[in-house]
C-alpha cells in the first residue's frame, strides 16, 4: 500500500539488502516488532527468545554483555554457563546484585577500604532498605570468623582485590572457601585487575562485578557496568531486578564498551609493563619518600598478588616529599599525567586524594585509612615509557622543594 505524506514521515525505513555489518550495530531503538502475535507472545512467555523492549534487553547490549562473560570465564572449564549483565554504571551493578539477591534484614560483610562511593552507597543507600554492612579486615582470617558468628544474618561477602588506593589484596580462595562453608554469596569488584590478570570465578567467587568504565572501555568514553554469574539459575534472578530497576545499560555506552575491548589484553600487557618500570624508577627517585605497588617484592601483598594475578596491572601509588605542599606542587608541574578523577584509560592519569577526592574528608581519618598528605595515585597508561620516566621527573624537581 502506497502511504501518504504524513504516514511516511512517520514509518522507519527497512533495510532490504542482506548485507552483514562487520561492526556491532548500535540498536537505538526502545522497543522491538513482532512480525506475529504468535511471535510476540512466545518472547513474552520466554525473553530469551527474541527482545520486547530496551529496558528488558537489547540486541548490542546483550552482545557485549556475553563477550565480557566469556572473557571472564576464559579457560575455567568448571563455569557452566558463564553470562553477562550490563548495567548503567559500576555502583548500579552493584546494587543491582544486592537487591537481586538479599532482602530486608539481610546483612553484608565488607572491608573498610572499598572503593568511595561503593562504601556511601552501602552506608548511605542500600542501608535505608534494612540491609546492614558489617565492615571488618578481610585479611585476617580470626576477625571474620569471628564476625560470622556474631552476625548470623549475614549473607554475603562483598570485597575489591586489590583495593584502592593501597592495592591490598584479599585472598580469593579463602573469601570463596568460607562462602561456600557459611552458604554466603561471594562477589569480586574486579575492576582493577579485568579478568585478563585476575579471575575470581576460578576459585568458586559467586559474581564478579566491573566498572566497565574504566580498562574494560580504557578509553573514558562511557559509563557503564556489568555484573557476571557462572549459571543460568542466578541469571533470571538478576536481570529480573535490573529491568525493574530500570539500571539496564545503553547501547552506545556498550558499544563503546567493545570497541574498546577489542585491544584489551594488549592494553593490559602494556600497563602491566609501564607500571613496573614506573614504580621501579620512582622506588630510586630521590623526590619519592615511598611507592606502592603489587609487583615490587616491598608490598606486603606481593606473594599473594603473584599467586592469584596474572600480572601486577597499571595501578600505582607514590609519597612525594614535602607532604601536602609537596603533593600539590607535584600536580600543578605534571605535563604528562592529566588531572582526572578516573582510571583505567589508555594514557595516565594522576590523583591527588588529599586535595581532590578525599578534600572533605577529615585529615585525621584520611591518614588513618594510609591517604597521607604528599600521597599520589597514579593510574599509569600504555605511553612511552621514557616519557613517563622523563615526565615524572621533571615535575618532581619542578615540585620547588628539596629532599
Ligand atoms: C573499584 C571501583 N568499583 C566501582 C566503581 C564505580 O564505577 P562507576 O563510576 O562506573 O559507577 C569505581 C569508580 O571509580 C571503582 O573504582
Amino acid at each position: 500500500m502506497a502511504l501518504r505524506l504524513n504516514s511516511l514521515c512517520v514509518k522507519d525505513p527497512k533495510d532490504p539488502k542482506t548485507t552483514k555489518p562487520h561492526n556491532l550495530p548500535i540498536y537505538a531503538t526502545s522497543s522491538f516488532e513482532f512480525d506475529s502475535i504468535e511471535e510476540g507472545m512466545e518472547i513474552f512467555r520466554d525473553p530469551s527468545k527474541g527482545h520486547i523492549y530496551a529496558r528488558f534487553n537489547n540486541p548490542t547490549v546483550d552482545a557485549v554483555a556475553h563477550k565480557i562473560a566469556q572473557i571472564e570465564a576464559y579457560g575455567l572449564s568448571e563455569v557452566e554457563a558463564p553470562w553477562g549483565i550490563m548495567t548503567s554504571s559500576g555502583l548500579s551493578a552493584i546494587s543491582t546484585l544486592i537487591f537481586s539477591e538479599l532482602e530486608h534484614g539481610d546483612q553484608i560483610l565488607t572491608q573498610g577500604n572499598l572503593y568511595g562511593g561503593t562504601t556511601e552507597l552501602l552506608l548511605k543507600v542500600i542501608n535505608k532498605s534494612g540491609i546492614e554492612t558489617i565492615l571488618t579486615n578481610l585479611k585476617d582470617e580470626q576477625a571474620i570468623k569471628q564476625v560470622l558468628k556474631d552476625h548470623p544474618r549475614i549473607k554475603m561477602i562483598y570485597f575489591e582485590t586489590p583495593s584502592n588506593p593501597a592495592l591490598d589484596c584479599i585472598d580469593l580462595e579463602f573469601i570463596s572457601r568460607i562462602g561456600k562453608e557459611r552458604k554466603l554469596c561471594t562477589v569480586v569488584d574486579n575492576t582493577f585487575c579485568t579478568p585478563i590478570l585476575q579471575q575470581p570465578l576460578q576459585y568458586g567467587i559467586d559474581y564478579v562485578i566491573h566498572s566497565t568504565t574504566k580498562y574494560i572501555n580504557g578509553h573514558g568514553n562511557s559509563i557503564s557496568g556489568i555484573i557476571i554469574g557462572r549459571d543460568d539459575q542466578t541469571k533470571h534472578k538478576v536481570w529480573s531486578t535490573m529491568k525493574l530497576l530500570g539500571t539496564n545499560c545503553n547501547p552506545w555506552d556498550a558499544w563503546l564498551t567493545s570497541n574498546g575491548i577489542k585491544t584489551l589484553s594488549l592494553r593490559m600487557a602494556q600497563h602491566n609493563s609501564n607500571g613496573l618500570a614506573l614504580s621501579q624508577y620512582l622506588d630510586q627517585h630521590p623526590m619519592v619518600k615511598k611507592v606502592t605497588y603489587l609487583g615490587l617484592p616491598s608490598h606486603p601483598d606481593h606473594e599473594l598478588a603473584r599467586k592469584q594475578m596474572k600480572g601486577y596491572g597499571g595501578m600505582m601509588c607514590f609519597e612525594v616529599v614535602g607532604g601536602y605542599q609537596g603533593g600539590v606542587g607535584f600536580m600543578n608541574a605534571i605535563k604528562i599525567g592529566t588531572l582526572a578523577p578516573t582510571m583505567g584509560d589508555v594514557d595516565t592519569l594522576i590523583l591527588h586524594p588529599a586535595s581532590m577526592s578525599h578534600l572533605n574528608v577529615d585529615r585525621d581519618i584520611r591518614i588513618a585509612n594510609g591517604i597521607t598528605d604528599g600521597l599520589i595515585r597514579v593510574s599509569v597508561g600504555i605511553e612511552d615509557i621514557e616519557d613517563l620516566k622523563e615526565g615524572f621527573d621533571r615535575a618532581l624537581r619542578d615540585t620547588g622543594l628539596h629532599n
